[in-house]
């Protein structure tokens, strides 16, 4: 028999009483510390075994109120598994994907923000770079700095990485990157060769579909529930049927999905992994925007040294750092000389200044208010959804309920075509990531992701409404 966990015992009880309607909808759930009280517990267990009912789109969590059983009729419908299964292909991606994804990949979903003042973390984040440019003494701008980066940066991701769980590691597994894509894309030269076959999560990433085709590996794409991530069973089947080399997933938040990929598939995807020698590649980047939680990386529970952890400070601080992380395992040296033939080095006064800013608690102070204002936009994005979109296409929408990251996942009508949508939404200004380019395989096509990474001000709203009537047309 598995062993049983205190949340999965707690979360078994609150069930009970949720189907029981001992709190009826809309009633607010025992607050965290009578429950940790009344059943001897700690504050994390209560807290884990919340959060899953709420992944379960059975209640929700209100800042500063607590946990509420959500409505039934307030429950906006959740997206379903759609993708299906097909054979290993080469990647070809066409010039209208490429034109999308550039657009996107800055991921101003709706009209851009006006400048304004940056927010008082940004502010105390270019003070540490000023201070570490000024710092920089005689003639050190004039050499490389070593390969693998800055010590201190690294020591301080390490700190980072303990508190997630991933206790075993060490300063020296990090090797710097220019961000995310450029760690994975090393971890992906580093574990395979041309023509292998690699699974990703369907919908999943364009950018690691930009990867594949990039380095003519051949993909196979694996049906992934917006909740519960990559599906176990239909990988465990590809990989009965295919040798293939690799499998990129995103454990924390995935995009488009926000899945968050519960324990018991994360053993299973490595067990699999061990069994078929399988390299695993971590997207770990939408993990520290957890509005509740910041799940423990995969890696965390890697015994066999093959999960490449991947990440950067892209979506949780700034994009234009272009300060990305690889924590190599078994092919760390290799993914070093990978990074000297593609980069030499990185800064050396940016990863100080982003040191010393995590160093001072800037970092995790910013990530605080930060993840407060994410979900406060994502709320307010259902919302306005609701509101403001004709009322057959807001009723007939599914959409994700993501406890992190930065966007929502759309499934409309079978018969809607996003990426014709795209167009027409281009002429009026707006931009948005049409379902169709998280697959190489023409699926999803009736789906959209959309971005909750700004906040609503008028301008966006207006937008936004201009959409649902595009949409509807
Ligand atoms: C899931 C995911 N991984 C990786 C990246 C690339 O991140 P970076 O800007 O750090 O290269 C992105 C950027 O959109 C992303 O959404």
């Amino acid at each position: 028999m598995p062993r049983e966990y205190r949340y999965q015992k707690l979360e078994k009880w609150l069930l009970k009483g949720l189907q029981e309607q001992r709190w009826p909808p809309g009633e607010r759930l025992p607050s965290i510390r009578d429950l940790c009280e009344q059943q001897q517990i700690s504050k994390a267990t209560v807290l884990h075994a919340y959060q899953r009912l709420e992944a379960l789109g059975l209640i929700e969590s209100r800042p500063k109120a607590g946990y509420f059983v959500l409505k039934p009729g307030k429950e906006t419908p959740k997206p379903r598994t759609t993708a299906t299964m097909l054979p290993p292909r080469p990647v070809s991606l066409s010039d209208v994907f490429a034109d999308i994804m550039s657009r996107s990949a800055a991921f101003d979903i709706l009209p851009d923000l006006q400048a304004g003042e940056p927010s008082p973390g940004i502010t105390a984040l270019n003070r540490c770079l000023s201070r570490a440019l000024r710092s920089q003494r005689g003639d050190r701008s004039q050499y490389y700095d070593q390969p693998a980066g800055d010590p201190g940066l690294r020591e301080q991701l390490a700190l980072h990485y303990h508190r997630r769980g991933y206790y075993h590691c060490k300063a020296e597994h990090f090797c710097i990157t220019s961000g995310c894509q450029h760690a994975m894309f090393l971890a992906l030269m580093a574990c395979c060769q041309r023509g292998d076959i690699v699974a990703v999560e369907s919908p999943g990433f364009y950018g690691v579909l930009q990867m594949l085709e990039q380095l003519e590996l051949r993909v196979i794409e694996i049906p992934s529930s917006p909740v519960h991530g990559m599906d176990m069973d239909a990988l465990e089947n590809a990989l009965k049927q295919w040798p293939i080399r690799a499998c990129v997933v995103s454990p924390a938040y995935a995009t488009p999905s926000g899945a968050l990929m519960p324990d018991s598939a994360r053993k299973k995807l490595l067990s699999l992994a061990e069994e078929h020698d399988l390299a695993i590649v971590e997207d770990d980047i939408y993990a520290d925007t957890g509005f509740v939680q910041q799940p423990d990386p995969l890696k965390a529970l890697d015994q066999d040294n093959r999960v490449i952890l991947c990440s950067s400070f892209s979506k949780s601080l700034s994009r234009d750092l272009r300060l990305g992380w690889i924590d190599g395992a078994r092919w760390h040296a290799r993914i070093l000389r990978l990074k000297l033939v593609t980069q030499l080095a990185s800064s050396r006064y940016l990863q100080q200044g982003v040191c010393e800013f995590i160093r001072d608690g800037g970092y995790r102070s910013y990530l605080k208010r930060q993840r407060l204002e994410l979900r406060n936009n994502r709320d307010q994005l259902i919302h306005l959804i609701q509101q403001h979109w004709p009322k057959q296409l807001s009723k007939t929408t599914r959409i994700s309920q993501p406890n992190g990251g930065l966007a929502l996942w759309l499934e409309l009508d079978n018969h809607q075509d996003t990426l014709s949508c795209y167009q027409q939404a281009l002429q009026q200004g707006i931009v948005i990531t049409p379902g169709a380019l998280f697959s190489v395989s023409g699926q999803h096509s009736h789906c959209l992701r959309l971005s909750f990474a700004h906040h609503w001000d008028d301008k966006r709203t207006q937008a936004l409404t201009q959409l649902g009537q595009v949409l509807n047309a």
